[in-house]
């Protein structure tokens, strides 16, 4: 019976200093993944949905989530991720999430604000909290497209928190989505989080925050995959992020990888297997294990 607002989970990872994991699901496997290991690892977590993981798998999947969420003895925060509008953030509401993502990065600095405020107008009536983003992620996130960086300025992030009454914000410091982080040195910002966090006070979000392991990309393309040049966020710097403020992390690309790898090695070691289940295992195993190391990393295992 734990599902909790994303303010409560992470007002608490502010106060203690440690930073709560985000994971992205897209069916069943993934959800029973995420949901075992902070189970495991007794940590409080976000489940969460993009526009996109709704459209693949309808509110159906969310209707999985919530039912998780509610059985699990961790707190668990049902959020959307990326939100692209008011409307599909109003019905997630409706629904039954406890946290929503709006998404207004593509739009110009007021416009982002008036959005996000409506939203939180409605999201607030409910106990429901509200993630914003300013500075824009390179790359596609969800259903927005921006072809390069733009980096949160630390000054306009106090100003648009006070206006748009944002509980969390996600903040663009060198991190991108996907599998393809960096071409030259592997480098978030980590002076200019520092002085965001310096100006903001409401807890901070790191999107794009995979880490691509060498271990299993190897493994996939060992398999048969052909990921070349994938390159993730070190593991030390998400660390630092954490130290310098960032309270929820972000995690979709390495549950793929692991997914991805696992699948390719149990179907060329056992070619006459069919049964889905049997393959499915491994792969929720997988994903669980990187769970579990990412719990660690950022501070939150027995915080539930
Ligand atoms: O923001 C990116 C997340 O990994 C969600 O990705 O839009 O492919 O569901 P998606
Ligand atoms: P990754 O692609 O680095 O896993 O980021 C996921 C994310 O930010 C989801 O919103
Ligand atoms: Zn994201």
């Amino acid at each position: 019976m734990v599902l909790v607002s994303g303010k409560s989970i992470l007002q608490k990872a502010k106060k203690a200093g440690y930073a709560v994991g985000a994971f992205n699901t897209n069916n069943l496997e993934t959800t029973k993944a995420i949901i075992a290991a902070a189970v495991e690892m007794g940590a409080p977590i976000f489940l969460q949905l993009s526009s996109g993981a709704l459209k693949y798998g309808g509110f159906e999947l969310a209707g999985l989530a919530l039912a998780f969420a509610r059985k699990v003895p961790v707190p668990v925060a049902v959020h959307l991720d990326h939100g692209p509008s008011l409307e599909l953030a109003r019905e997630c509401i409706g629904f039954g999430f406890s946290s929503v993502m709006i998404d207004g990065s593509a739009l110009p600095f007021s416009a982002n604000a008036k959005l996000t405020k409506a939203v939180a107008a409605i999201a607030h009536r409910k106990g429901v909290s509200v993630e914003a983003e300013l500075g824009q992620l390179k790359g596609r996130e969800d259903e927005v497209f921006s072809a390069r960086h733009t980096y949160t300025d630390p000054t306009a992030a106090a100003k648009f928190v006070r206006m748009a009454g944002c509980d969390s914000l996600a903040v663009a410091i060198g991190t991108s989505h996907g599998a393809y982080k960096f071409k030259g040195p592997s480098g978030i910002d980590l002076r200019r989080l520092r002085e965001i966090a310096a100006a903001v006070d409401v807890p901070l979000v790191l999107h794009g925050a995979s880490s691509v392991p060498r271990q299993v990309v190897a493994v996939a393309n060992k398999f048969g995959a052909k990921i070349s040049n994938a390159r993730g966020v070190p593991e030390l710097q998400i660390r630092k992020a954490v130290r310098l403020g960032v309270c929820k992390v972000n995690e979709d690309t390495d549950l793929r990888l692991a997914f991805t790898a696992a699948v390719r090695k149990f179907l060329r070691e056992n070619p006459s297997a069919y049964d889905l289940r049997e393959i499915l295992i491994p792969a929720t195993e997988a994903m669980s294990e990187v769970i579990v190391r990412r719990i660690n990393l950022l501070g939150s295992e027995g915080k539930a």
